[in-house]
């Protein structure tokens, strides 16, 4: 397997991680006005097994919910446990559902169901279908792709050209795209490793979402000016989340995995919500009465070298009266109130939309002098990332001698204090001009 291809071999191994219904429901619990009258699609969802279309059934009634639809992609290795199905993609799409569900999906109210179309005995057989990509003059669509083949006893690599199909219930398919069409709010938790794919399909067909994702998207150099330009936020709930993985499942942190009841779970730290729905939560002012404050404490705010920015290590610290530009971690888009602070960038090399052109000796890299100390032109895993030396090293790590930079760790979101919050908050700013 080539490098690429192991990447997205890993990658699609890694989207086999699977909601809990508490995760839903406290997400959803701050959302509860805004489906009424909707027709929901859970787009990445086996209806059989998956939680969110579960979320949807049980409180279908209590939402005033006009439709709920949902197409899995294949079923999900947790199959076979909820009904007694074929191994294919289907769909189901609820008009009507008098009985809230409780326990398993064979209590539905299966009279409001449509797609249930076909029944052998006590098995469901209407599939979902598949197709070809087509581009704009109806021609396939090719892709080329890496395969193994065998010479003279010796495995070798070619590329090769192949037509590109999107399988039943893949969210790119015709068929599920005409769902889409359909539908007013996408709610579910999409496959990582197509998520860039995924979300620009959400923006481009205008829909309402509530998804999870990985927080290293937000300063992703696509996904970004969407988040600067506060077309996506994020959700209510913050904080690491509970996830149900496969059997054969080995997290990088074994401390991280745990079986209850048989089952086995992992918590990830970094996925997020992210949403384009209003909620009362971003409006909230992150609150400055920590008593952290610039001036007096510069040094606590070391500058840095090619970008006048002082840097902000935790979000806590944000002092309270500094009107010029602040690095803080990425992890502020939890607590982005778009009446108090206006995002400014990220540091990139690229030309997108927020990307911050930054002096040239350094191009990709931002870092600052703190007691002499100043930053290397590092390589790191994302390319375009922040980097910063610290005298206690705490975002740097060696391997084999050479020095790395755990990314994710310091990826670094430029803000500023908005102007009309400053005008309106004398008693914090006084005349302090930076
Ligand atoms: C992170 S899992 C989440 C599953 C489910 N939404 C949940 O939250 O429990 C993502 C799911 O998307 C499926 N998937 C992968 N590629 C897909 C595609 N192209 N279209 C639709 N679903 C896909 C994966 O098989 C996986 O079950």
């Amino acid at each position: 397997m080539g490098n690429k291809n192991l990447k997205e071999a890993k990658e699609a191994k890694n989207d086999e991680f699977y909601t809990e219904l508490s995760e839903i429901q406290a997400e959803m619990n701050n959302y509860t006005d805004k489906f009424k009258n909707k027709v929901v699609y859970c787009n990445c969802d086996d209806p059989f097994e998956s939680n969110f279309v579960k979320y949807f059934l049980m409180n279908f009634n209590r939402l005033g919910l006009k439709e709920l639809i949902a197409t899995g992609y294949k079923t999900s290795p947790f199959r076979g446990t909820e009904l007694n199905i074929m191994d294919a993609a289907y769909s189901i799409r609820i008009t009507n559902t008098k009985k809230y569900l409780v326990g398993t999906q064979s209590d539905l109210d299966i009279k409001g169901v449509m797609y249930f179309l076909t029944t052998e005995k006590d098995k469901i057989t209407s599939k979902l279908i598949g197709n070809y990509a087509l581009d704009e003059n109806k021609n396939k669509i090719q892709i080329a792709v890496k395969e193994t083949y065998t010479n003279n006893g010796k495995e070798k690599k070619r590329t090769v050209k192949q037509d590109l199909y999107y399988e039943a219930g893949d969210f790119r398919s015709d068929m599920s795209i005409a769902l889409l069409k359909q539908s007013d709010i996408v709610v579910t938790n999409p496959p990582f490793s197509l998520f860039r794919e995924y979300f620009n399909q959400l923006m481009s067909y205008k829909k309402q979402f509530i998804i999870l994702g990985n927080i290293s998207v937000v300063t992703n150099i696509e996904f970004f000016p969407f988040i600067k330009n506060n077309m996506v936020w994020a959700g209510c709930v913050s904080g690491s989340k509970k996830y149900r993985v496969p059997e054969n499942y080995a997290a990088e942190n074994p401390n991280k995995v745990y079986v209850e009841n048989g089952k086995k779970y992992a918590k990830f730290g970094n996925t997020m919500w992210f949403t384009n729905i209003d909620h009362a939560k971003r409006h909230q002012f992150l609150p400055l009465n920590l008593g952290y404050k610039y001036h007096g404490h510069e040094k606590m705010y070391p500058k840095y070298d090619n970008y006048d920015a002082i840097e902000v290590e935790e979000i806590s610290k944000i002092p309270y009266d500094y009107t010029g530009v602040m690095g803080v971690p990425n992890s502020f888009i939890h607590k982005y109130c778009p009446e108090q602070f206006d995002i400014i960038g990220i540091p990139t090399a690229a030309s997108n939309e927020g990307s911050l052109n930054l002096n040239k000796d350094y191009k990709t890299y931002i870092g600052y002098k703190q007691d002499g100390t100043r930053t290397g032109r590092t390589g790191s895993t994302f390319g375009a990332c922040p980097v910063f030396e610290r005298n206690d090293h705490k975002n740097i790590y060696y391997t084999n001698g050479k020095r790395t930079v755990q990314a994710g760790k310091c990826m670094r979101i430029f803000i500023k204090f908005k102007k009309a919050y400053i005008s309106q908050h004398p008693e914090l700013f006084g005349n302090t001009e930076e």
